[in-house]
C-alpha cells in the first residue's frame, strides 16, 4: 500500500513533524528555504495534503497542477494567502489555526500599542547611542494609554481580547468599527461601543488594525483616513500588509500628522516600505504578534491534527470550507 504523502512546507517544531510521521510519508522542509511558486508547485506533486504558512499561496494554478491533492492546513488564522474558492471549486479542504492564538496577539497588540504611545524603543535607541546625558522634563513624552480612547477596527476574536484588556485592566473608552455590530452581550462584555469609521478615526487617541485582509479592506487606512485622524493619535496594525497604505503612512508620520505608529504586519513584507525605515516615530517588528513558543506549538498542532484527523475520521477540525467532492479516501 502507498502511504500518504503530505508536503510540509517550511520548518515546523520538530516534535510535530515527529506525529505527523508516524500517519504520513512526509517531505520537510527544515531548512526553511521560502519556496518560490514554481517551487511550491513542483514539491505539492504527488501529495495529498500540506501544512502551510502565510507565506504560501495555494492558488488555481497550483490546484490545477495538482488534482490529486485533498487538503491544505494553514498554520495561520489569517488566511489571505489561500484562493478559497478556487480551493471549493478544485474540491480541496482548507483549514486555519483559530482560537490558540487568539490571547497572545491580544496581548501583542497591546505591548505594541504601549510601545508606540510611550515611545519605548525611540527612548531605547537613544539611550544605546549613548545621547543620554541629563534628565529632563519633557524627554520622550508620550501618550497617555490609560483612560484614553482606542479606536479598534476589526472586532473578531482578536479585536475583542484587545478591548477587553483596554477597558478592564486600562479603564480605556473602547470604541470599534466592524462590517457587522456585535450582539449586546458582546459589546457588554468587552465594554465597547458601536461607531462608523469616521468617528472612529476622528475620535479615537489610539487606533488599532485588526481586520482580515481582503479585496474590501485594502487600505482602510490612506492617506484620507489619515488626515480625519488626530496629530496625537497612534496607529497599531497587527493584522495585515495592504491593510494600510504604507507609503501614505510614511508621509504622515514624517509629517506628524498623527503622532506614532506600531507595525507588526507590511506590504510585500518581507520587504517593507524603506521610507518606514527614515522616521522615528514608528515601531516595526517582523510579524511576529502570535510569536510565544506555547502558541506557535499550539498552532503548529492545531495544522498537523487538521491533517491527521482529515484523512482519519474524513472531517477537517477547523474547516475554512465545506467539499463535497474529493473525500479523505
Ligand atoms: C502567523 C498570522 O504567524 O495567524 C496569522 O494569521 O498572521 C500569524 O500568526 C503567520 O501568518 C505565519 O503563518
Amino acid at each position: 500500500m502507498t502511504q500518504t504523502s503530505i508536503l510540509v512546507a517550511r520548518a515546523i517544531f520538530p516534535e510535530v513533524l515527529e506525529v505527523l510521521s508516524q500517519h504520513f510519508q512526509v517531505e520537510s522542509n527544515q531548512s526553511d528555504e521560502v519556496l518560490t511558486a514554481e517551487v511550491l508547485k513542483q514539491k505539492m506533486h504527488g501529495k495529498v495534503g500540506a501544512l502551510t504558512t502565510g507565506s504560501e499561496r495555494i492558488d488555481a494554478a497550483l490546484l490545477q497542477a495538482n488534482p490529486q491533492l485533498k487538503i491544505v492546513a494553514n498554520m495561520a488564522v489569517g488566511f489571505n494567502n489561500f484562493d478559497v474558492p478556487a480551493m471549493t471549486a478544485a474540491g480541496v479542504t482548507a483549514t486555519n489555526t483559530p482560537d490558540v492564538l487568539t490571547e497572545t496577539t491580544a496581548d501583542f497588540g497591546f505591548a505594541l500599542l504601549m510601545a508606540t504611545a510611550r515611545r519605548i524603543i525611540e527612548s531605547e535607541h537613544y539611550l544605546r547611542q549613548g545621547l543620554w546625558t541629563k534628565w529632563s522634563y519633557d524627554m520622550f513624552a508620550g501618550a497617555e494609554v490609560h483612560g484614553s480612547t482606542l479606536g479598534i477596527i476589526g472586532m473578531g476574536r482578536i479585536g475583542q481580547g484587545i478591548a477587553k484588556r483596554a477597558a478592564h485592566g486600562f479603564g480605556m473608552r473602547v470604541i470599534y468599527h466592524n462590517r457587522s455590530r456585535l450582539s449586546a452581550d458582546l459589546e457588554a462584555t468587552c465594554k465597547a461601543t458601536y461607531v462608523s469609521k469616521d468617528e472612529l478615526l476622528r475620535t479615537a487617541d489610539h487606533v488599532m488594525l485588526v481586520v482580515p485582509y481582503s479585496a474590501e479592506s485594502h487600505h482602510t487606512i490612506g492617506a484620507q483616513e489619515l488626515s480625519r485622524m488626530k496629530p496625537s493619535a497612534t496607529l497599531v496594525n497587527i493584522a495585515r500588509g495592504g491593510i494600510v497604505d504604507d507609503a501614505a503612512l510614511a508621509v504622515a508620520l514624517k509629517n506628524k500628522q498623527i503622532a506614532a505608529a506600531g507595525l507588526d504586519v507590511f506590504e510585500g513584507e518581507p520587504a517593507l516600505n524603506p521610507a518606514l525605515l527614515t522616521v522615528p516615530n514608528v515601531v516595526l517588528t517582523p510579524h511576529i504578534a502570535s510569536s510565544t513558543v506555547k502558541t506557535r506549538l499550539a498552532m503548529a498542532q492545531l495544522a498537523a491534527d487538521n491533517l491527521v484527523s482529515f484523512f482519519t475520521s474524513g472531517h477537517a477540525l477547523t474547516p475554512l470550507n465545506q467539499v463535497a467532492a474529493k473525500s479523505a479516501t
